[in-house]
């Protein structure tokens, strides 16, 4: 099969499934998913979000990865190849990964300590959390300038080695074995946070009608909420599935992909969510603890099982790492891969892409984590709490959803015919009325909702 691109291809079709799934799952579904499903009322955030990747996730997955295709390029230069007018589309884009790296490098760097952590605690030793109080611990540790910049550092190292790997040699590889793994340990996770006395009502929680919370406009924000972490959690809306898109070959099934995607990341993120509720809910602790949930919340289940504590705890913060690099992954090659695009001809190599990438990454990162999660008085703006969450906000919730409104319109009513043409090298375009009708309507309209809704809390 010819090279459709010269800065690389997947190996096979299974190899890209893997590696798109990877930069689906990732702190997105562990983290996000669970937490902001236990603040906007369990169910009725779960049937939003439902609702959500089913009429917009799939539709914008098979344009994002019919663009990366048809044009082989990275995000900025393959919204450019529609037209000179949309090159701003995909600054968007390449903006977003740039902007989500850091602080995704520091979150990941969490998991790391976590693990060496609860390593510790199997031993007995000192640098294990011990008898500490978690919520305690985890305070102490975020605010530590120089532990978090450590595990940061430590985090982004591993990130750059992979991508340097290249797309078949790096990510591929890596994403086929670690994501099966990965399946396996949540599900010995779900199996012990099921089986505690009790956790009938966390399942309850997640899987049984209760729609409390949209009362009153109560509505608008648990979709701002779940739109935004649709977008984050299928990686949409920021030319990652653009980059992806443009390594595979001419008879890659799009369809299929753009089905199979959201498919395997909402039952990831569905199955953290049964891993964490029934845990929380048995030990009594709070559902709406908010961000701090993956850290404090199971860290107080974990301590609590007893001598086998350490090992579950070690378990789901490396699985929970394992997730986090197999995304962070995919946000350096669309970064990089863009600038590979820039200098074509210049003969840059991926290394010093790569490099160039990463150092950017890495300095935002070490920053971000200086702020200790707002713990360390430096000041605040967008009226949030710490810098993780105005990086956020101007990401997950403008940025992307921007993006993709731009993309709906872009696909939807001006450039009719674009994605069908590309779908229809491979395959039959089944879905064709499902897809220009949720294009054109569903997709604008939601994400107008979804920008009000933040919106709202941006200036809130
Ligand atoms: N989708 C990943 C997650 O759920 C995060 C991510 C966002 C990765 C954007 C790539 C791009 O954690």
């Amino acid at each position: 099969m010819e090279q459709a691109n010269s800065k690389g291809q997947w190996g096979s079709k299974f190899g890209f499934l893997m590696a798109a799934v990877g930069s689906a799952v990732g702190l997105g579904n562990l983290w996000g998913f669970p937490y902001k499903m236990g603040k906007s009322g369990g169910f009725a955030f779960l049937l939003i979000y439902l609702i959500l990747v089913v009429l917009v996730g799939v539709v914008i997955m098979l344009a994002e990865l019919a663009l990366g295709r048809k044009t082989g390029k990275g995000v900025i230069y393959a919204y450019r190849s529609v037209s000179k007018k949309y090159t701003w589309v995909g600054w968007l884009g390449w903006l977003s990964p740039l902007l989500i790296l850091g602080f995704y490098c520091m979150l990941g760097g969490y998991c790391i300590k976590y693990s060496v952590a609860n390593i510790g605690d199997l031993f007995h030793a000192s640098w294990g959390i011990g008898d500490a109080d978690p919520a305690k611990y985890f305070g102490a540790f975020t605010s530590n300038m120089g532990q978090t910049c450590l595990f940061t550092l430590i985090f982004t190292i591993l990130t750059i080695i992979i991508v340097n790997g290249g797309v078949s040699g790096g990510i591929e590889k890596f994403t086929t074995v670690a994501m099966p793994a990965l399946f396996f340990m949540l599900l010995i996770v779900i199996i012990r946070s099921c089986t505690m006395p009790g956790a009938g009502a966390g399942l309850s929680f997640v899987f049984k009608p209760n729609f409390e919370v949209f009362k009153g406009t109560g509505w608008i924000s648990v979709l701002a909420t779940a739109g935004g972490q649709m977008f984050f959690s299928l990686s949409l809306g920021m030319g990652i599935m653009v980059t992806y898109g443009s390594y595979l070959k001419k008879d890659d099934n799009l369809e299929q992909s753009a089905l199979l995607i959201p498919f395997f990341d909402t039952l990831i993120a569905v199955m953290a969510a049964m891993a964490t509720m029934p845990a929380t809910f048995a030990s009594g602790l709070d559902p709406a603890a908010g961000p701090g949930m993956l850290f404090i919340t199971l860290q107080t289940v974990f301590n609590a099982m007893g001598a086998v504590g350490p090992i579950f705890g070690f378990l789901f913060y490396f699985l929970v790492f394992i997730a986090a690099i197999t995304s962070s992954i995919s946000l350096l090659e669309a970064v990089g891969s863009t600038i590979l695009d820039m200098k074509e001809g210049s003969g840059i190599t991926r290394t010093k892409a790569t490099l160039i990438a990463g150092i950017v990454v890495l300095i935002e990162g070490l920053f971000i984590s200086c702020d200790g999660l707002g713990a360390n008085g430096f000041p605040q703006i967008f009226g949030q709490g710490c810098w993780l969450d105005s990086f956020d906000l101007v990401s997950e919730g403008i940025m992307m959803p921007l993006g993709s409104l731009v993309c709906a319109i872009i696909f939807g009513w001006l450039k009719k015919g674009y994605v069908e043409e590309e779908v229809k090298l491979s395959s039959e375009f089944k879905m064709k009325g499902f897809f220009d009708f949720c294009m054109k309507f569903i997709v604008p309209i939601a994400m107008v909702l979804v920008l009000l809704g933040q919106l709202d809390g941006f200036f809130g």
